[in-house]
């Protein structure tokens, strides 16, 4: 028999590191399966979609753009994902595609390893897709967060997408906001970019928690900037680490070797800082 297909979508694909750490999950389980990358472009979606049905692809990882466009092509979405209005995961039921979310479950995972969010007072830089997922990982765990962003109508946009109890500001204000966490959820920082930081170094103190959900590079200048200042940081990598684990639970209803997965995705992110 053949061995069932997994994958992940996007467009473009090419730098995805989930076919890295899905290979040393499969890898160490002994598993008949595989992981492959599908570029596909946005107007291809449908096509693709109903094709994986009866090809069939077992399960997918969705990434940008299609994390949102998706939602219209499966037979059914999750509540969690149907809130945060984004799915990053399909499971191939008997020929019914599901939608699923698990940046949010990862994003609370990660946060976790390190603190508990009940009661704490979460500051949220930005507000496109990644932190509609990190904000509903916030809110569900019991914490107050508010949402700065350069662009005020967007913040209200997405503190009202999850009812009331958002606090919403702009991000020129930053230095008139106290926070036990602050995550930085948009692009800036990445790559070419990594010497451009949103948050000034006063900003910074003792105690506060960072977690920049950048990972390429794996220390960028807000990371180096705030563990300097002496917070404490959450690597940017354990989101996408945690959300692939959640991935590997859906598809085979078990726990996948999470530390293996990690050695791969470091081996992967170190290789690329070079
Ligand atoms: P994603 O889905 O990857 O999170 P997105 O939806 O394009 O990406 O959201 C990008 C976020 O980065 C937004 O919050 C955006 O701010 P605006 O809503 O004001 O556009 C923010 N962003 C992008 N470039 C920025 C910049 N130069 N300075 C501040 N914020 C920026």
């Amino acid at each position: 028999m053949a061995a069932p297909l997994y994958g992940v979508i996007g467009f473009p694909v090419k730098h995805s590191l989930s076919p890295a750490m899905f290979a040393a999950a499969f890898w160490e389980y002994n598993m008949n399966a595989t992981y492959e990358k599908f570029e596909v472009a946005p107007d291809a979606l449908g096509d693709f979609l109903a094709d994986a049905r009866r090809r069939p692809i077992s399960g997918l990882s969705v990434t940008i753009p299609h994390k949102t466009a998706v939602m219209d092509y499966l037979d059914s979405v999750d509540t969690h994902a149907s809130v945060i209005g984004a799915v990053n995961t399909v499971v191939n039921k008997k020929g019914k595609l599901k939608g699923y979310n698990t940046d949010w479950t990862g994003a609370q995972r990660a946060i976790e390893d390190v603190m508990e969010l009940k009661d704490k007072d979460v500051l949220v830089l930005g507000a496109g897709g990644a932190a509609a997922a990190i904000i509903y990982a916030c809110g569900n765990a019991g914490a107050r967060v508010t949402i700065l962003n350069r662009t005020l109508d967007k913040a209200q946009e997405l503190a009202e997408r999850f009812g009331g109890g958002i606090k919403v500001g702009l991000l020129s204000d930053i230095l008139q906001y106290r926070a036990n966490l602050l995550i930085h959820t948009t692009s800036i920082g990445m790559g070419p970019d990594a010497e451009r930081s949103l948050v000034p170094v006063e900003f910074f103190r003792k105690g506060l928690i960072v977690f920049d959900i950048v990972y390429t590079p794996l220390e960028n200048r807000l990371v180096r900037e705030a563990r300097r200042a002496g917070c404490r940081v959450i690597p940017g990598y354990k989101m996408l680490l945690y959300q692939g684990e959640k991935q590997f639970e859906l598809w085979f209803k078990k726990k996948p070797r999470t530390d293996k997965m990690e050695e791969a995705l470091l081996r992967e992110l170190v290789a690329l800082d070079r």
